[in-house]
C-alpha cells in the first residue's frame, strides 16, 4: 500500500494519540478505527495495579503491564503500519507471521502482546487453590488430581531455561495439557484452546522474587489463578 508522506505522517499521528489516550479493548485482539487507521490496541488490566499484593507488587504490575506490555504493543502497531497486517485482527497476525522469517519480528511482538492479555485474565485477586466444577472435572481427568498437576506446572516453569511461559492448554482431543514455551513462542498457534499462562521472564517476578521463580509460581497457583476465566475456555 502506497501512501503519501502527509497520510503516513497523519496514519502515526493517530497511532500515536490513540496509545496515549490508552484506547482498549476488552477481548483479545480487538482494533479501534481512528478514521482511516487502525491500531491494536492495549487491553486494559481487569484488575487495579495493586489488587493482586502482596502476592505480586503493584510496582511489578506498574513496569509489567506499562512498559513491557504496552511495548509489544507500540513495536507492533509500529512494524504493521502500511502492511496488510493493518487489517487483521492480533490473533490471526500471531498466526500468520509464526513460521514466516521474514517477520519474525512482528511474530515476536505479536505473541507477546497476546500472551500478556491471557496472563492479566489468567489472574484475580483472592484466586487459586484447587478448582471446583467442570475445569476440576478435566483436572483430574487429565492429571489424575489437583496435585499433580501444581506439581507439573511448577515443575514446567522452574525447567523452562530463560524466559519464556508456562501453559495449560486444551489439545484437540480435549484433553488438558501442561506445555511451556520459550521467549514469546505461543501454543495458540498449534491449535490448541489455552486455558491459563503464566509468564516466567524475569520481569514478572524479579522484584518480588529475585530468582525463586518456584517461589513465584507456587504463589500463582496457590493465590491469583483465574479458574472461573480458564473454565470459560473450555472446549465443550
Ligand atoms: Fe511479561
Amino acid at each position: 500500500m502506497r501512501t503519501s508522506s502527509a497520510e503516513s505522517m497523519t496514519r502515526r499521528r493517530l497511532i500515536r494519540n490513540a496509545l496515549a489516550a490508552g484506547s482498549i479493548a476488552l477481548t483479545f485482539g480487538n482494533r479501534t478505527a481512528f478514521s482511516q487507521t487502525r491500531v491494536i490496541a492495549l487491553p486494559p488490566l481487569p484488575y487495579g495495579e495493586d489488587a493482586l499484593a502482596p502476592v505480586i507488587s503493584s510496582t511489578t504490575i506498574s513496569f509489567h503491564y506499562g512498559k513491557h506490555h504496552r511495548a509489544s504493543v507500540e513495536n507492533l502497531n509500529k512494524e504493521i503500519e502500511d502492511t496488510d497486517l493493518m487489517e487483521k485482527s492480533l490473533e490471526d497476525i500471531v498466526k500468520e507471521t509464526f513460521a514466516d522469517r521474514r517477520r519474525t519480528a512482528i511474530y515476536r511482538n505479536a505473541a507477546q502482546a497476546w500472551n500478556h492479555t491471557l496472563y492479566w485474565n489468567s489472574m484475580r485477586p483472592n484466586g487459586g487453590g484447587a478448582p471446583t466444577g467442570a475445569i476440576a472435572d478435566h483436572i483430574k481427568d487429565s492429571f489424575g488430581d489437583y496435585t499433580k498437576f501444581h506439581k507439573e506446572f511448577a515443575a514446567a516453569a522452574t525447567t523452562q531455561f530463560g524466559s519464556g511461559w508456562v501453559w495449560l492448554v486444551q489439545g484437540q482431543g480435549k484433553k488438558l495439557i501442561v506445555l511451556k514455551t520459550a521467549n514469546a513462542d505461543t501454543p495458540m498457534v498449534r491449535g490448541t484452546t489455552c486455558l491459563l499462562t503464566c509468564d516466567v521472564w524475569e520481569h514478572a517476578y524479579y522484584l518480588d522474587y529475585q530468582n525463586r521463580r518456584l517461589d513465584y509460581v507456587n504463589a500463582w497457583l496457590d493465590k491469583l489463578v483465574n479458574w472461573e476465566f480458564a473454565s470459560r475456555q473450555l472446549a465443550t
